[in-house]
């Protein structure tokens, strides 16, 4: 069962994202396969995918596409890292490697015809992820969250993969009710 290793991860996770499956779809057949990566042999985690950096959590790229195709990384949560509140207009699928992950949900209540203003966000439920777990997001309506590990934990480690390459998300300001995208720096190598 330690036979399914990373390459065989991105084939198959390429293969369903580039057949043009629907985003639940993509998430539904991959977050087995996410959870037997998992499960499996985990050497091809190299000490590289495990960066940290003290000024944010980091985010160390395992696999970037350029056709289109799904991106994965690895991401490093020191104690007290957390996003901004984001979304990330894509699908995605997630594996705790090590640690616990959490995640704080919003929830859009406006009905704003304009996508980045008069946003109104109501606080939604915390999931605590830990080693082993795997979760998944859609996109439309988005999947508006925070995600980190607070002082009081240990460090944190996962794999996300996403239906594009990851190098941009909306972040919201809550209290002005308004959301704007930026880019997001990675570990290339
Ligand atoms: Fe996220």
């Amino acid at each position: 069962m330690s036979e399914y290793d990373l390459p065989a991860f991105i084939d198959d996770a390429r293969r369903i994202a580039l057949a043009g499956a629907e985003p639940a779809d993509c998430v539904l057949d991959i977050a087995p396969l996410m959870q037997k990566l998992l499960m499996g042999d985990r050497s091809f985690l190299e000490a590289r995918h495990f960066r940290a950096d003290p000024d944010h959590y980091a985010r160390n790229a395992i696999h970037l596409a350029d056709d289109g195709g799904p991106s994965l990384y690895a991401l490093v949560w020191t104690p007290g890292q957390w996003t901004p509140v984001h979304d990330h207009g894509t699908w995605g699928v997630v594996g705790i490697v090590e640690g616990v992950l959490e995640e704080r949900n919003h929830i859009r209540t406006d009905h704003a015809a304009d996508v980045d203003r008069g946003i109104v966000l109501a606080r939604g439920g915390v999931i605590l992820l830990a080693e082993g777990t795997v979760t998944t997001f859609v996109p439309n309506p988005d999947h508006i969250h925070k995600t980190g590990v607070p002082e009081s934990r240990a460090r944190a480690v996962s794999l996300h993969l996403y239906g594009r390459a990851m190098n941009s998300f909306h972040v919201y300001d809550v209290d002005a009710g308004t959301r704007r995208l930026i880019d997001v720096p990675h570990n290339e190598s």
